[in-house]
């Protein structure tokens, strides 16, 4: 069966038999999760090939446009650069609670990441990335996450291993951080937990450091009436906006030079005012349609990205082309 035959939904993954590929027409092992077999074609326009496909005709050392929050691929944009500043300003400033927000895919999982990095042995840090969890789970949890052994306690019990931990960090000398990723997912019950940890004070400082991440929804969610005393204790934060077109240039290429090119595979600009108007700047769209061009370009043999390329793209990515 010929490639072509395959609707794109169908194929998961291919291995190219060519060593060069060829504008068109190009040989192709396809596996067809229809028949869970191989199946050997030639391609005509299936963009639904795993970016390993297009990494090694581009010279690429790694895929550039992975979805994953690694932040070795960091842009600091202006706006991630001032949210990073403000994650550090926070935490070094023992400013008890942090909250920073960000449409889905803006990149706060991302910087999150990089600020753990930054984050050297003085801090004790525990990162919840998933907060739907009952209140008994969420303190254990954290206690887990601070490397507390606490099987068989009760949430009294795991929030007292949790403070004399906080107290011992203090009295040598080292910061304790603990990070709620996705922070929009916690209930109301969650979040005054998390306030209560928080009191855990001496007479001028903090002994515990929060940070809450989280799209937009958690803003709404502070903003409950019963939530106030949390919500009067946020000091620094921080809503990450979009890439502009012109920032959406710059993360284009810097994820490319991270990741191997040195001038090719390029995108031209009308290609890149394309991305960021279907992108609205987000960089996990940014990434997604980048990603179906470079497999386009591929195809064709392209070095250059263009903007016809970005709307085959784009159409490929809504599931416009069959
Ligand atoms: N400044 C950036 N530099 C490089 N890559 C970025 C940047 N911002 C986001 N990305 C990339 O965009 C994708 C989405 O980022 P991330 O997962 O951090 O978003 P998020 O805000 O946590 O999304 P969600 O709301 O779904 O949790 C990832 O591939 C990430 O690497
Ligand atoms: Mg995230």
């Amino acid at each position: 069966m010929s490639a072509e035959g395959f609707h794109c939904r169908d194929i998961i993954w291919t291995e190219r038999l060519d060593a060069k590929p060829k504008t068109r027409g190009c040989a192709v092992r396809v596996w067809d999760t229809r028949g869970l077999s191989w199946e050997e074609g030639a391609v005509g326009h299936c963009l639904c090939w795993k970016s390993g496909v297009y990494q090694e005709y581009y010279g690429l050392k790694e895929p550039p446009f992975d979805i994953t929050p690694n932040p070795r691929f960091l842009f600091y944009s202006p706006k991630h650069r001032d949210a990073f500043n403000h994650l550090m300003f926070g935490i070094r400033e023992r400013k008890g609670f942090v909250q920073m927000t960000g449409e889905v895919g803006a990149g706060k999982t991302t910087l999150c990441r990089a600020l753990l990095e930054q984050l050297d042995d003085r801090f004790a840090t525990a990162l919840i990335l998933n907060p739907l969890l009952s209140p008994d789970e969420l303190m254990k949890a954290i206690a887990q996450e601070f490397g507390l052994p606490c099987n068989g306690l009760d949430r009294l019990d795991t929030v007292a291993v949790i403070n004399q931990f906080l107290l011992q960090q203090f009295e040598s000398g080292r910061e304790s951080v603990l990070i709620i990723d996705e922070a929009q997912d916690l209930t109301e019950d969650l979040l005054e937990q998390v306030r209560l940890l928080s009191n855990l004070e001496t007479d001028n400082r903090k002994l515990l450091q929060i940070v809450l991440l989280g799209q937009p929804e958690l803003r709404d969610r502070l903003n409950s009436h019963r939530l106030r005393q949390l919500r009067q204790r946020i000091t620094v934060r921080y809503h990450l906006m979009p890439l502009s077109v012109g920032e959406v240039g710059q993360y284009v290429n810097h994820r490319l030079q991270t990741s191997g090119a040195n001038g090719t595979p390029s995108f031209t600009t009308p290609a890149l005012w394309r991305v960021h108007r279907y992108s609205g700047g987000i960089p996990r769209l940014v990434n997604a349609v980048c990603d179906k061009a470079l497999l386009a370009g591929f195809v064709q043999g392209r070095e250059q990205i263009d903007f016809g390329m970005i709307g085959r793209a784009i159409r490929e990515l809504e599931g416009n082309i069959s």
